[in-house]
């Protein structure tokens, strides 16, 4: 699937003086931040407690969260920046994948804003800034390069020809790898979002102890549902000689007690077949295409164990391999920031007329 136009490709790092103030607010996180010539400026995060005692996000109140947020953390990256609101050249704001509610409050300030300032305005999709995540640093990728984006809605793997030019290449068939860390640590009675926790917990624990199954799927496509059933299975007997089969004999206070005296063993066993699936099929799609400069990208490239997983595998490998800093993994408006410029490298700019959409192709 070709997912950007095949225009002439932009250069990168090439500095014009342009600069772009963007928008991230499609989900629980409330973002702004500057760019100017491709470099991140500053990078406000507003992160929303509000879902914790739910156990997911609420879009409702995801959305009235960003109305509150949006004005604040957008004035507190141009202060960061040290950057008038007269010197911005464009104004960036991401269209799509997310939560309608929390979509349409980032677009709409961002189309005002640019309205009121007469500048361009610029629609960045998601899951191709977290991608450019890895074009933030100094030390970039050559292209083409391979993407692996985890997140909580996605798992793909991603080739990149150009910061416009990427194609999905392979991607999850159910559940996404952070949905399988945060249901896992559901299952565990850990709050959301699990997967930070998962790994914390992981990092005393043995990850051979417990084997939870590793799908076969052809080629390059993920499956999670399989591992979060096997996992499913094992804590609704923990602590009994049944694991892994439908018949739940294990009585809850048993369970409860099983799963606290194990849970870095548990944790780390989990996250170290998560890693494994995600791992085996980016060798795969690096042997398949002959490519060895290797990213990672999305909220679960923060997780300690597949960045070493990355880095070792890279040695072996011989692949160079990049991973954004910790704040530029999880939801940004740097990555959106940097997705723009090179957007507006190609006057690539939005009618004020575009929406929001909850589930917009490339
Ligand atoms: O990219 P992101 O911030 O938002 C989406 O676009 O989904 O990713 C959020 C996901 C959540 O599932 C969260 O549990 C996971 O990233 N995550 C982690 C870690 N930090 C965030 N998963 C495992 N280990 C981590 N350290
Ligand atoms: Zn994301």
């Amino acid at each position: 699937m070709e997912l950007f136009s095949d225009k002439p490709l932009p250069a990168v790092g090439v500095g014009s003086g342009i600069t772009i103030l963007a928008i991230e607010s499609s989900c629980d996180d409330t973002s702004a931040a500057v760019c100017r010539d491709g470099k991140i400026l500053s990078n406000i995060i507003s992160s929303q407690t509000v879902h914790e005692k739910y156990g997911g996000v609420v879009p409702e109140l995801a959305s009235r969260a960003h109305l509150q947020n949006i004005v604040p953390v957008a004035d507190t990256a141009l202060r960061a920046a040290k950057c008038e609101l007269s010197s911005v050249d464009a104004v960036a704001f991401t269209r799509a994948p997310g939560l309608i509610g929390s979509l349409l409050v980032g677009a709409q300030f961002a189309k005002s804003l640019a309205l009121s300032l007469d500048k361009p305005l610029l629609a960045v999709h998601h899951m191709q800034a977290h991608v450019l995540a890895n074009l933030i640093a100094d030390e970039k990728p050559s292209f083409p390069f391979l993407c692996l984006t985890v997140s909580g809605g996605h798992t793909q793997i991603v080739q990149c020809e150009s910061p416009i030019r990427m194609k999905v290449i392979g991607e999850t068939i159910d559940d996404a790898a952070g949905e399988a860390f945060d249901k896992s640590a559901k299952l565990l009675g850990l709050p959301y979002p699990g997967g930070p926790l998962i790994d914390k917990y992981a990092a005393t624990g043995n990850p051979e102890r417990f084997q939870f199954p590793e799908p076969q799927i052809p080629g390059l496509n993920f499956s999670f549902s399989g591992v979060k059933t096997s996992i499913l299975y094992f804590l609704k007997n923990a602590g009994t000689s049944n694991v892994f089969k439908e018949e739940f004999t294990a009585t809850e206070a048993a369970r409860k007690q099983f799963i606290a005296e194990n849970l870095a063993d548990i944790c780390a066993s989990i996250q170290n077949r998560i890693i494994s699936i995600l791992i085996n099929k980016l060798k795969k799609a690096a042997t398949e295409n002959g490519i060895n400069q290797i990213c990672i990208a999305g909220g679960v490239s923060a997780n300690s164990g597949l960045r070493k997983a990355l880095k070792d595998t890279g040695a072996k490998m011989g692949w160079q391999t990049f991973i954004p800093a910790f704040e530029y993994c999880t939801d940004n408006a740097a990555m959106i920031a940097i997705t723009a410029y090179y957007k507006y490298l190609e006057k690539d700019f939005a009618d004020l007329s575009i929406s929001p959409s909850a589930r917009a192709e490339w």
